[in-house]
């Protein structure tokens, strides 16, 4: 083949490769000029024929257009994959800016509300939040708990028994408070400890003021020198702030935990008037949570040593706070998942409670 009949075919097959306008088609016209019986792999064959000095010159020549085909190929596919991607890009494009389906306002469950406003009162005292498993082991949820397996409270307890095969004190439990969270945190780490432990508790007991899952709030704190009067002026700012009454009575009445020594449970003041019921000031009380300094038999047990370290802690219930604080009257109503329910007691997603409210002002 003359040089002019090569370039003439060059030409034509680059024109042929920038024409191409999708992948598919540039990859046939691939096959069309370098595959097996592609136009340049024929030419290549056809050298064999001819004389020395003709067949080098060719094959130079047709080397030079292999290559520029081959870049110009090259090219063109990467044009391609880009213009495709671009495409996707616009077909598949999301656009955030949309608005939201025009659905009614959620709102916030009375429970996780209060969880919240509880979590932000002892935050701003320093406290940090600390998690356990719903499912523990007797030792954490008893025994170290200074609850040995024939302590009266065990019975107390209503537990929900999960493997009961096993012998007594390798029986796994559905933990039936929050307290076998403070072992956790103290096992785990060095004092000093400030924390609260959000979480379900479970008791086998179903009544319009129990329930077999219910929540509880946790509180420790252990340092060298903390004392009764530290875990007082704790629990009073905790319930003031809490109630939003800022001389809320709130009275330490003496009682008994096997985890604490001396134990106190703590209650504030209210009135009952012909059948109205008000927190605040009044003739009345009302126990709200339990309390008392940590047993030094416990702090033993998690590898802390009573000589040099000493604290408190605490523990309520978070339904019975919430029922008291938003005049919710029965705690089944909690989990029947009622919206007409959820629409009355419950809290816009952007609610600031008071305290904070007050604090940024
Ligand atoms: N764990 C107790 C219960 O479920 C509540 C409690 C009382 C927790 C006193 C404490 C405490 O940490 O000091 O009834």
């Amino acid at each position: 083949m003359s040089t002019e009949k090569l370039e003439t075919l060059e030409a034509e097959l680059l024109q042929t490769i920038n024409a191409a306008n999708d992948i598919k088609s540039l990859d046939t016209i691939r096959l069309s000029i370098f595959g097996k019986k592609g136009k340049i792999s024929l030419l290549m064959k056809s050298l064999s024929a001819g004389d020395l000095e003709a067949k080098k010159k060719m094959g130079q020549a047709l080397n030079k257009i292999k290559h520029s085909l081959q870049l110009a190929h090259q090219r063109r596919e990467s044009e391609l994959k880009s213009i495709e991607l671009n495409n996707r890009l616009l077909k598949e494009r999301i656009d955030i800016t949309l608005p939201v389906r025009p659905e009614k306002n959620g709102f916030v469950h009375p429970i996780s509300q209060t969880i919240d406003e509880i979590i932000t009162i002892f935050g701003q005292m320093g406290f940090t939040v600390a998690e356990g498993p719903d499912i523990e082991d007797d030792w954490h949820n008893f025994t170290a708990l200074n609850i040995p397996l024939d302590h009266p409270a065990r019975q107390e307890h209503d537990t929900f028994y999960l493997s009961p095969s096993r012998p007594d004190d390798e029986r796994m439990v559905l933990r039936t408070h929050t307290s076998p969270v403070q072992i956790r945190s103290m096992k785990n780490s060095k004092p000093p400890f400030k924390l609260i432990v959000p979480g379900r508790t479970y008791r086998c007991d179903h009544d319009s003021t129990h329930s077999p899952m219910f929540h509880q709030v946790e509180g420790l704190l252990i340092d060298k020198t903390t004392h009764m009067g530290h875990l007082k002026g704790c629990l009073i700012d905790f319930c003031r702030e809490f109630f939003e009454i800022d001389d809320l009575p709130v009275r330490f009445r003496p009682s008994y935990f096997p985890f604490t020594e001396p134990s106190a449970e703590v209650d504030i003041g209210c009135t009952y008037n012909s059948g109205e019921f008000r927190i605040g000031r009044g003739g009345n009380w009302m126990e709200i949570l339990g309390s008392g300094m940590v047993n030094p038999k416990v702090l033993e047990n998690c590898g802390v040593d009573p000589s040099q370290h000493q604290g408190f802690a605490f523990g309520m219930g978070v339904e019975r706070l919430a029922m008291l604080k938003y005049g919710i009257s029965d705690l089944r109503t909690f989990y029947e998942s009622d919206l007409r329910w959820l629409r009355h007691y419950g809290f816009s997603a952007l609610n600031i409670p008071t305290f904070i409210r007050e604090a940024v002002q």
